[in-house]
């Protein structure tokens, strides 16, 4: 694997072989087997938005992979005062062997790819946010046994989550369905293809989607570069939130995920979350896990 630009890239075998390894390099984790498979391996990490997760489970995970992991925030980095990511790519090309990269635009991210000669993973964008949808597939799958099959349903705002969850799901087999207020629907050409699929639907209707979901996700109704619509949005999406209504249409033995980080009474009750808690931590520490065993993919097979 080269990059990890969104999952669209990304065949059903390849999500596969990351998801097994993932579980692979967990127990090795768990069970204090060393795994320094990216030994002298170097990956900046360069961040135009903020992060908890993906930054920790990164830098921790080169550690634990016997690599090293440097944190280059935009507003230090010569890209932040206008320097082209063309050019910034063809310079840490040089310096490193691969870069993670949270921002804006998803263009910026395919820049990358095609100046640099190293692998560039997506760390979120506002169209997609990959990285976490592989570690949430590996939870899904850690708990229910499998993917194929399952039904996902996601919760509000038609964002970077849904657009991944979308097409990590349905490449692996699972039946998918959004409910999100007209206007605020996943990307369109997305939203075609996955049609095409048969395991889709869209709707408005909180309940006809959640209607016997085996998992059911949400994501903040504001995200990161939308804080002025925070006030406008809580109006609009009121009603597409997780809460025991929704969890009683869902399977009896239904899941609760989030990628975190949660704004409760939101889009989830602190009701809900709190009794789910297992589960979206769980999903949380998998982030490590899925990430090095994209780290492995795309930096050891160059
Ligand atoms: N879920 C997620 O990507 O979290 P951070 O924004 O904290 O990295
Ligand atoms: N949709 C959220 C996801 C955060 C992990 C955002 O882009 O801010």
């Amino acid at each position: 694997m080269k990059h990890l630009l969104k999952l669209m890239d990304l065949s059903r075998q390849e999500i596969l072989e990351i998801l097994n390894l993932a579980d692979q390099l967990k127990y090795e984790k768990h069970h204090g087997i060393p795994h320094p498979l990216l030994q002298g391996k170097t990956l900046g990490m360069i961040f135009e938005k903020s992060s908890t997760r993906t930054r920790v489970s990164f830098e921790v995970g080169m550690y634990d992979l016997g690599g090293h992991a440097l944190f280059l925030s935009s507003r230090d980095l010569q890209i932040g005062r206008g320097e082209p990511a063309e050019d910034t790519a063809r310079v840490l090309s040089r310096y490193l062997d691969g870069i993670m990269i949270r921002t804006f635009q998803q263009s910026e991210v395919e820049t990358l790819a095609a100046m640099g000669n190293i692998p560039i993973i997506n760390g979120l964008t506002d169209y997609c946010h990959p990285c976490q949808v592989l570690a949430d597939l590996m939870t899904i799958r850690e708990r229910k046994g499998a993917l194929q099959g399952k039904t996902l349903c996601y919760i509000g705002d038609g964002n970077n989550m849904t657009n991944s969850l979308i097409v990590g799901g349905i490449k692996m087999g699972m039946r998918v369905t959004v409910a999100c207020p007209d206007g605020y629907r996943p990307d369109s050409e997305l939203m075609r293809w996955a049609a095409e699929t048969g395991s889709f639907l869209c709707t408005s209707d909180v309940f006809e989607a959640a209607a016997g979901a085996d998992v059911l996700y949400t994501d903040v109704w504001a995200s990161m570069g939308q804080e002025e619509e925070a006030d406008a949005r809580r109006k609009i999406f009121r009603g597409y939130q997780i809460n025991d209504a929704v969890l009683g249409i869902a399977a009896a033995d239904a899941m609760v995920l989030h990628c975190l980080p949660a704004h409760r009474e939101e889009e989830i009750t602190a009701k809900v979350f709190e009794a789910h808690a297992a589960e979206i931590f769980e999903e949380a520490e998998n982030r490590l896990h899925a990430q090095k065993a994209v780290l492995v993919k795309c930096l050891s097979e160059r």
